[in-house]
C-alpha cells in the first residue's frame, strides 16, 4: 500500500505518506511559548503514527497575530520553547519528522491595534479596515520569515512551512483581489508572487539548502476577483522552480463566508478551508482537482489536503498520481491514533470525524478539541 511506504520531502524521510496539517490548538501560553497541554497534545500525535507534523501557525511578527494562544517564533528567546516540541515528537514518533509552520495573518489578524496587508482592502468578517504596508515594513516581513526559519532550525525542527493560504498575509499578496498594489509588489503575478521569493532568497541563506522550506497555497480563493487555478498552478510552478521543498494545497478565504455562503454551502463562524458535512465519498478531499492539475506542473512533493476521511480513497488518491501526501487536520483531532490504526489494519475504512467543525468552534474560548467525543 503506498499510504504506508516513506517519501522524501527535500532530504528529509518521511516514513508514510500522512502528515498531520498545521493545526492552531489555543493552547500556547499568552506570550507564544509552549505549554504542557499543547506538548502533551502532540506527544500523542507523535505516538500515533503519523508520518509528519505540522505545527499550527507561529506567528513570525506581532503585527500578525489572529488569536490567542498561539506559538510565538518572532524571537530568539521562543527557541527553547520550540525545542521542546520538537524533542517531545523526537522521542515519542518513532521517526516522525516535525515543520513549523510560519505565518503572518495580515487583513485576518484579530487581536492587534492596526491591522496591516498588501493593500487596504475591508475585511468583511472583522469589519475592519487594513492599512497598505509600506516597502520597508515588506523587507521586515521578509526578514522576519526567514529569522524564523533559522530559530526552527535552531530548535531541531525537520523544517518549515509557509502558510500561503486561507487568506493569511502571504496569500494576500498572491491574490488579486487583496493585493491592489501598483508597485514592484503588485500588479501582475510575477510582482505577486516576489516577496515569496525573496523569504525565499533569504531564507536559504541563514539556513542552507538542505533544510525544507515548504509552502502551503491557496488553489483557489473561492472569491469573485481573487486567485483561481488558472494563476494559481503557474505560481505553484514557480515555486517549485524556485525551491520550495513541498507545496500543500487548500483553497478559501474568510470573506468567502460573506460572499458566497449561499452557493457552498457554508455558515457563518466557520472556516471555509474545513468545510462543513463531508458525508459523501464524491464530498471527499475536495481540492483534488486542483491539485490533479497543479501536480502536473511541479517537481516536488504535492501534499492535499481537505476533507480526506477514506483509507481507500487515500490510497486511491496516491496510486493515481493526484498527490504524494495526504494532510489531516479534524480527522486527526478527532482520534489521533489514526494513521497506527490504519496502518495496523485495524482502523474502519472512514474515520469518525463528521465535518462538524464544533473544534473551530470550541477555539473561540478555549483549547481545541473534538466536541463529538464521549
Ligand atoms: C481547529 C483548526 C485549526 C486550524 N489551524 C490551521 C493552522 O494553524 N494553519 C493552517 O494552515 N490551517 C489550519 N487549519 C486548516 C487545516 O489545516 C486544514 O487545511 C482544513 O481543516 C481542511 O482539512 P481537514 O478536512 O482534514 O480538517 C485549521 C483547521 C482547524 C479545524
Ligand atoms: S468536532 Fe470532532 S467530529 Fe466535529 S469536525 Fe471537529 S474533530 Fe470532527
Amino acid at each position: 500500500m503506498i499510504y504506508s511506504e516513506p517519501k522524501e520531502i527535500g532530504k528529509v524521510l518521511i516514513k508514510n505518506r500522512f502528515v498531520r496539517s498545521a493545526t492552531y490548538m489555543r493552547m500556547a501560553k499568552e506570550d507564544g511559548d509552549i505549554s504542557n497541554e499543547l506538548l502533551e497534545m502532540y506527544k500523542t500525535l507523535a505516538k500515533g503514527g503519523v508520518g509528519l507534523i505540522i505545527t499550527g501557525y507561529a506567528y513570525v511578527q506581532k503585527s500578525g497575530i489572529p488569536f490567542p494562544g498561539q506559538l510565538g517564533a518572532d524571537r530568539d528567546s521562543s527557541i527553547p520553547s520550540l525545542k521542546k516540541i520538537a524533542k517531545t515528537i523526537h522521542n515519542n514518533g518513532d521517526g516522525c519528522k516535525v515543520f513549523l509552520q510560519l505565518a503572518h495573518c495580515g487583513r485576518q489578524s484579530y487581536f492587534v491595534d492596526e491591522i496591516v496587508a498588501p493593500s487596504a482592502v475591508l475585511e468583511p468578517i472583522t469589519n475592519r479596515m487594513p492599512r497598505e504596508m509600506t516597502i520597508e515594513e515588506i523587507e521586515e516581513t521578509v526578514n522576519a520569515f526567514a529569522e524564523a526559519s533559522r530559530r526552527a532550525m535552531e530548535a531541531n525542527f525537520h523544517g518549515v512551512q509557509l502558510h500561503s493560504a486561507h487568506g493569511y498575509l502571504l496569500s494576500e499578496f498572491l491574490s488579486p483581489h487583496t493585493n491592489r498594489r501598483t508597485d514592484k509588489y503588485g500588479g501582475n503575478m510575477n510582482n505577486r508572487v516576489r516577496i515569496l521569493e525573496e523569504i525565499y532568497k533569504k531564507t536559504t541563506k541563514l539556513v542552507g539548502r538542505d533544510f525544507p522550506i515548504s509552502i502551503k497555497m491557496n488553489a483557489d480563493d473561492f472569491l469573485e476577483g481573487g486567485l483561481k487555478l488558472d494563476e494559481s498552478k503557474k505560481i505553484a510552478e514557480i515555486f517549485s522552480k524556485i525551491g520550495y521543498a513541498s507545496i500543500e494545497v487548500s483553497g478559501g478565504m474568510w470573506e468567502v463566508l460573506m460572499r458566497n455562503k449561499k452557493d457552498l454551502g457554508w455558515q457563518p463562524a466557520m472556516i471555509p478551508e474545513s468545510r462543513l458535512n463531508i458525508n459523501t465519498r464524491e464530498k471527499e478531499a475536495y481540492h483534488r482537482t486542483y491539485a490533479k492539475e497543479i501536480k502536473k506542473l511541479i517537481d516536488k512533493p504535492l501534499i492535499l489536503v481537505g476533507g480526506i476521511k477514506s483509507l481507500d480513497i487515500i490510497e486511491e488518491l496516491l496510486t493515481r498520481g493526484i498527490t504524494d501526501f495526504v494532510s489531516l487536520s479534524r480527522p486527526l483531532i478527532r482520534d489521533p491514533d489514526l494513521p497506527n490504526k490504519w496502518l495496523k489494519g485495524t482502523g474502519e475504512n472512514t474515520c469518525k470525524c463528521i465535518s462538524c467543525n464544533g473544534c473551530v468552534g470550541a477555539a473561540m474560548t478555549g483549547p481545541v478539541h473534538c466536541t463529538q467525543e464521549k
